[in-house]
């Protein structure tokens, strides 16, 4: 397994892009419970951050891709509005040990192509 971030390290409500060994993830905590997805849009494979460690809309309630808007689920990362609604942000499986975010290796390739 491999450590990627603390979860003391994301604030609650907000969001932080992780890069490992030129792979872009991010991770987001609402309440309390952590959510990690690597970081492409699905309508263009484009990064979603608007400023660095800014991938949520202004409330706070839903990701955001920076490049045409689409807002997806911080749960689950469905796409709910946007030119790519009803796809999904591609969700990197965890655990979470002592407070850490651990992933397999095997996990850690790149993201499957877009659909
Ligand atoms: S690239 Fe994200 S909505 Fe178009």
């Amino acid at each position: 397994m491999i450590s990627i971030i603390s979860s003391d390290e994301i604030e609650e409500g907000t969001s932080k892009g992780i890069e490992l060994n030129n792979l872009y993830m991010f991770a987001v905590k609402k309440d309390a419970e952590v959510f990690l997805y690597w970081n492409r849009c699905p309508h263009l494979g484009t990064p979603l951050e608007w400023e660095e460690d800014r991938f949520l809309d202004p409330d706070g309630a839903l990701i955001i891709c920076s490049t045409h808007g689409a807002l997806f689920e911080i749960e689950g990362g469905r796409c709910l509005a946007g030119p790519c609604k009803g796809k999904h942000l591609q969700a990197i499986p965890f655990i979470l040990d002592n407070g850490m975010v651990l992933v397999e290796e095997s996990a850690l390739r790149a993201p499957t192509p877009l659909q």
